[in-house]
């Protein structure tokens, strides 16, 4: 049996990374391959519980008040829930020649725990080093978007607010995932023009999975 491919989509909040993850789960399942999309923090227990964290419904009892954990204990559990996720369902379906897309991986870590860490290089390697074991994906994609057209976008959406919805950390991230695969040398990471329509978008993205494929990117 071929193991399948496993794809992951990155950017940062209201890149449309969730939504081009079904747009290509939907694309590629019309080509016939058999795919599982899925998401991080993931839908295991401790990806539960980081969604209550990043709605405050889960908090630390402060000294002058509620608050949202630490960036340290942020990072474990991220790590956490990643090798849980790759343990309990990105392996066992690419073992079974599932194609796997990730709605975010690694790269978030990365970016958000170490630049709300302080972004130093320290900062930067141990929260690599706790992500060590988890599986590269074949393929990363990178949708590229400015930092005013996400706020727009996250508006728009109409969430309440989550704890990374700051404008000045969420540039930062932007500036971050602007040369990101400098930090993944040995990854394949592929930057796409987020802020084209949606469509526009999901073709370009199936065209670097076709690439990847090996198949001709225009067929
Ligand atoms: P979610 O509300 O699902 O964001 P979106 O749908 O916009 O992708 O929550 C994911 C949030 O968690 C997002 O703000 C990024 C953050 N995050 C990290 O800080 N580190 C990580 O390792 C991961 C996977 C996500």
């Amino acid at each position: 049996m071929i193991e399948g491919l496993f794809i992951a989509l990155e950017g940062v909040d209201g890149a449309g990374t969730t939504t081009q993850t079904k747009r290509l789960a939907e694309g590629l399942r019309a080509r016939g391959l058999p795919v599982h999309a899925t998401r991080e923090p993931s839908d295991g227990p401790i990806g539960m519980l980081l969604r209550q964290i990043l709605t405050n419904r889960v908090v630390v009892p402060g000294i002058r008040g509620p608050r949202p954990p630490s960036w340290t204990t942020m990072a474990l559990l991220f790590a956490a829930d990643r090798l849980d996720h790759v343990e309990a369902e990105i392996q066992p379906n690419l073992l079974d020649g599932v194609t796997v897309l990730s709605d975010r991986y690694d790269h978030s870590s990365v970016a958000y725990q170490s630049i709300t860490g302080g972004g130093e290089a320290e900062t930067l390697a141990w929260v690599k080093q706790l992500n060590v074991h988890a599986r590269r994906p074949d393929l990363t994609l990178v949708l590229d978007i400015s930092p005013e057209e996400a706020r727009r976008r996250r508006v728009e959406r109409g969430r309440g607010r989550e704890i990374y919805d700051d404008q000045e950390l969420q540039e930062q991230l932007a500036a971050f995932y602007g040369d990101i695969e400098k930090h993944f040398p040995d990854d394949r990471i592929v930057h796409v023009d987020g802020e084209q329509s949606v469509e526009a978008v999901a073709k370009d993205v199936m065209r670097e999975v076709r690439i990847l494929r090996g198949e001709d990117p225009d067929g």
